[in-house]
């Protein structure tokens, strides 16, 4: 097709569900601009996921409640710019969804058409059952969101694990059955036992992937700043981190502005005759 900025191993809901079960696992990571998406890309991450999580790490609130649909539209945007070959999702924030079935068929639809998201993320089990049916019925991919989520952090009294007891176990087995009877494609299953993951793995035909959930899901997905290094006092025991990024522009900053003070920044080489 004429126009097309698809790349033949371009990863797609079709992509994402083959690999149920395999023993290829997902790699998910969040992005929130286009720099970041484009690196994440062209080192083979399967899923790019702008998350609001945006909130927390680039907005710098303590929750992910504060997030507006503008504001992951206008990242989706930017993020879609550096993407090619990974599947592209876009979280729905909080309030963009609950109130009604039309909120959220409306602002899934903008993630799509302004966001150029591939398909959509909600939180939520048996209460959001309706509106996955009816996206999926419009045509629009939803990944779910079991187990800990964090736009009920208040619920919760705390981001803190979930499905210890048997009646939360039961219960987040439950939406993680209701989400994908619905029609979601994948479930983003976060921070619960090792052994709830794995039960929902195997008993849904939906790919998992896990964050702070253990090693059975069919993927994992990283918070690109935890992954990075980016805020270096922060490290749960779910991270972990493959560079220390945070260390490294820290240093780089100091360097510069050291330089920069004693007349050593621009030397002869970046200046024009
Ligand atoms: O908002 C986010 O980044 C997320 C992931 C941590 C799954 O929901």
């Amino acid at each position: 097709m004429a126009g097309t900025a698809a790349t033949s191993d371009k990863v797609t809901t079709a992509t994402v569900r083959a690999r149920k079960g395999g023993t290829q696992r997902i790699a998910v990571v969040t992005a929130y601009d286009v720099v970041f998406a484009r690196l994440a890309d062209e080192a083979g991450i399967d899923v790019v996921l702008v998350g609001d999580s945006l909130g927390m790490v680039v907005q710098g609130d303590r929750t992910t409640l504060g997030v507006t649909l503008d504001d992951i539209v206008y990242h989706t945007r930017i993020v879609s710019r550096g993407v090619r070959r990974a599947h592209l999702v876009a979280d729905m924030p909080f309030m963009s969804y609950q109130a009604s079935v039309e909120d959220g068929l409306r602002a899934a639809g903008r993630l799509l058409k302004e966001g150029r998201a591939e398909a959509v993320k909600l939180e939520g089990g048996v209460e959001v059952a309706e509106l996955i049916r009816r996206l999926v019925a419009a045509g629009i991919p939803v990944m779910g969101h079991v187990g800990m989520t964090p736009q009920s952090v208040h619920q919760f009294g705390g981001f803190k694990l979930q499905g210890r007891t048997d009646e939360q176990h039961a219960k987040i087995l439950a939406d993680a059955r209701a989400v994908a009877d619905a029609g979601a494609y994948a479930m983003v299953v976060e921070a619960v036992p090792q052994r709830l993951a794995a039960e929902i793995t195997r008993a849904v035909p939906a790919v998992t992937i896990g964050i702070g959930a253990g090693p059975d899901c069919d993927g994992q997905v990283m918070v690109m700043h935890d992954l990075l290094g980016l805020e270096p006092a922060w490290k749960p025991r779910f991270v972990r981190r493959y560079a220390e990024m945070g260390k490294a522009v820290s240093e780089a900053f100091a360097a510069y502005a050291a330089d920069v003070r004693a007349g050593k920044f621009p030397g002869p080489g970046e200046s024009y005759d």
